[in-house]
């Protein structure tokens, strides 16, 4: 299963590598992206969903979700969902197919083919995202980088179960942090419309890698879940309102090869932060509000901390924190420096 995915991934690169132009894949998309923010709660394991539904009926569905979201468009300059017509999605334009059994691209719509990746990137579409995208089940990446959607995203996305990119950066996407199938690997946020405090979710993404939330509005303390990120190797959180002190849990991460906090009014750190860039790991902490280090925000602008009085610690959940599915609040007694003032 993981070894067909790859195939299918590696060879949709190539696919996309060479058909669009201004497209931009993984880590190496550029400031200035930006996008709305994924929470969670809901941990569905993929129950494999290519066997419950004959791939010509996912090709009929495809054709009526795909035809919901074009009529959800009220904007679209380049005039490229002019080519989103007749029955074969697999020839509209950034839309791809392939045959999940052994990989092969298909621009033909075909019983043995289903849509594994929307690349939209830099498309100048204005509009928000219908429910019913979230019937794509088989779809692998969700490429809509440079964008006019607004809005939220879905909490339906949480059945995207195959999803492992989604880059909505630099849309218009705000605060709603929606969910997301927990088999993601890279979420790119940045240069959105993100509020409020990073969900307690996030600690659900356990396969994430990528995590960027940059140039947001973003808020408050960082939740204790995100050290359910175990394989996460950038987290940038650059740009945001985030405040409290940076602790030994996040620094601690094993996978962790870049972490960058810079423009927001983080108090302090932790040993474990100080440690890190003999681990080699690339730590930007600048302009924050850390005493005694250089390279920080003028004083006048750390006596006002926005959201100041908000602990995102303390929101309360409706259920149990998980990682994955190990309980996580156990976590917290074994850091020193956690924030747990009560509000
Ligand atoms: C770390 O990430 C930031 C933001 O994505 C990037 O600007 C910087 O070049 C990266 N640093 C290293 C050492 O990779």
């Amino acid at each position: 299963m993981k070894n067909q995915n790859s195939l299918i991934l590696a060879f949709l690169f190539l696919i996309l590598h060479f058909t669009t132009t201004k497209a931009s894949f993984g880590v190496g998309v550029g400031v200035g992206g930006g996008v709305v923010w994924i929470g969670g709660g809901n941990n569905n394991n993929n129950q494999n969903p290519k066997s419950y539904e004959s791939p010509t009926s996912k090709m009929d569905s495809a054709y009526s979700v795909l035809q919901a979201w074009k009529s959800s468009i009220t904007d679209d300059p380049l005039k490229i969902l002019d080519s989103w017509v007749g029955s074969n999605v697999c020839s509209y334009k950034g839309i791809f197919c392939a045959n999940p059994e052994n990989g092969i691209a298909s621009t033909t719509a075909s019983a043995s083919v289903v849509v594994v990746a929307i690349d939209l990137n830099h498309a100048n579409l204005q509009g928000t995202f219908v429910k019913e995208l979230s019937l794509l089940t088989d779809m692998t990446l969700l490429h809509l980088n440079s964008n006019r959607f607004s809005g939220t995203v879905p909490e339906t996305f949480k059945d995207l179960v195959s999803l492992q990119e989604l880059d909505l950066s630099s849309n218009q996407l705000s605060a709603s942090f929606g969910f997301m199938g927990s088999k993601i690997k890279e979420i790119l946020f940045l240069n959105n419309q993100l509020t409020g405090c990073i969900p307690e979710g996030v600690g659900l993404f356990t396969e994430m890698e990528v995590l960027d939330v940059s140039f947001n509005s973003l808020m408050g303390h960082l939740p204790d879940t995100l050290s359910c990120l175990q394989n996460i190797e950038v987290l940038n959180l650059a740009h945001n309102q985030l405040s409290g002190e940076l602790s030994d849990i996040i620094c601690s991460l094993r996978s962790l090869a870049n972490l960058t906090v810079a423009y927001n009014f983080f108090s302090g750190f932790s040993q474990q932060c100080s440690k890190l860039n003999f681990r080699n790991v690339g730590f930007d902490f600048s302009l924050n509000c850390i005493p005694g280090r250089i390279m920080q925000r003028p004083e006048p602008e750390c006596s006002m901390i926005p959201g100041g009085s908000l602990s995102c610690l303390r929101i309360p959940t409706p259920k149990p924190l998980v990682c994955g599915s190990m309980y996580v609040s156990a976590s917290k007694n074994t850091d020193s420096t956690s924030q747990s003032h009560s509000p």
